[in-house]
């Protein structure tokens, strides 16, 4: 199978790491033979149709601060869409940053693949959160998958789990903490009394919050995710301005230890039900649900099986590379024979 990788960072370096690592054994287990033809950052592309070295890659992306400047492979000139629509791939990986005001750039990448038509995993939860109805649709039309494990739960298999839980059975909603970066703050504020500044300062050091802290502590990115399970899992046509949408700058130290003389905590909630939410929420700490530090956990209520409740890590490079190459293997199993 043929990759073209789009935006270079955080998540795709790991990812392209990691396929170079399994390689061997992708191939064995999987029949699966994978080729990274094209990679693409900020500053142009990287093209070669018999495969590029990731670790030439990652050596001129360390040195020169872009994988264009490599002497061979490196082409300036090139912009994500004239590479998606000029090489010849069956997958296009989505990894640029999220963008919750208009989903671009990654929004027209996913177009232009989904158009050609190529096979699609995206990490990027600005093109779903504004607009997955229409991907989806697009992607049914042109028969090729549009995956995006990776949006949800960093590497643990929320939506995967969802599925399985839906399997004969009928979700009917949810509630979960979507977010590490609140989750981590909320339980340091608690817990050691640090200030909201420092705590997301520590968040920020960790590496899982985000660029622009607004995302995290404003609710937009568990509003996000919550966009996309509703897609996914409740078969719901919405997008971001279905969600009422609350963070946690309003949350006073007070109100959490109160909240922890009556047995509960405050958590920013993501619900499903009849209504889409995110806001702070005080649960009990009885609850599997509640999670401290910067897990996830999400509850699912189905009509036969009752609630049902997945925790992992929610973010980190790795962990979200991990979930591009389970959507990858998915992925593969039905280009199989064809790549
Ligand atoms: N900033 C996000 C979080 C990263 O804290 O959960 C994963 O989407």
């Amino acid at each position: 199978m043929r990759i073209i990788l789009i935006g270079y960072g955080g998540v795709a370096r790991p990812f392209a790491h990691l396929i170079a690592e399994r390689a061997g054994s992708l191939t064995r287990s999987q029949g699966l033979h994978l080729r990274v033809v094209a990679v693409v950052d900020s500053r142009g592309a990287a093209v070669n149709p018999r495969g590029l070295d990731v670790e030439a890659l990652e050596r001129f992306k360390k040195e020169r601060g872009t994988v264009a400047a490599h002497p061979e492979w490196g082409r300036p000139d090139l912009k994500a869409v004239d590479v998606i629509e000029g090489t010849e791939a069956e997958l296009v990986v989505e990894a640029t940053p999220t963008n919750i005001k208009d989903g671009e750039p990654g929004l027209s990448h996913i177009y232009a693949a989904l158009k050609k038509p190529c096979h699609v995993i995206t990490v990027n939860k600005g093109p779903l959160a504004l607009a997955m109805p229409a991907l989806n649709e697009l992607a049914s039309f042109n028969k090729v998958q549009l995956r995006f494990s990776g949006t949800v739960g960093g590497g643990t298999p929320i939506l995967e789990f969802a599925k399985r839980c839906r399997q004969g059975d009928r979700i009917v909603g949810f509630r979960g903490i979507l977010n590490g970066t609140t989750n981590y703050i909320l339980s340091r504020m608690e817990a050691e009394g640090v200030s909201f500044e420092e705590a997301l300062s520590e968040a920020q050091r960790a590496g899982f919050a985000e660029a622009d802290p607004s995302m995290d502590v404003d609710g937009w990115d568990s509003a996000c995710k919550l966009v996309i399970m509703a897609n996914h899992i409740l078969a719901r046509r919405v997008t971001l301005g279905d969600v009422k949408v609350q963070g946690i700058r309003g949350v006073a130290e007070d109100s959490l230890a109160q909240a922890r003389q009556r047995g509960c905590a405050v958590k920013l909630i993501a619900s499903a039900d009849r209504t889409l939410e995110v806001a702070p929420r005080e649960i009990l700490r009885s609850e599997p649900l509640c999670v401290s530090g910067s897990l996830n956990a999400v509850t699912f209520t189905s009509e036969d099986a009752g609630e049902e409740t997945i925790i992992g890590r929610g973010a980190g490079g790795r962990e979200t590379a991990s979930a591009i190459l389970r959507d990858l293997i998915d992925i593969g199993r039905t280009v199989k024979g064809r790549a």
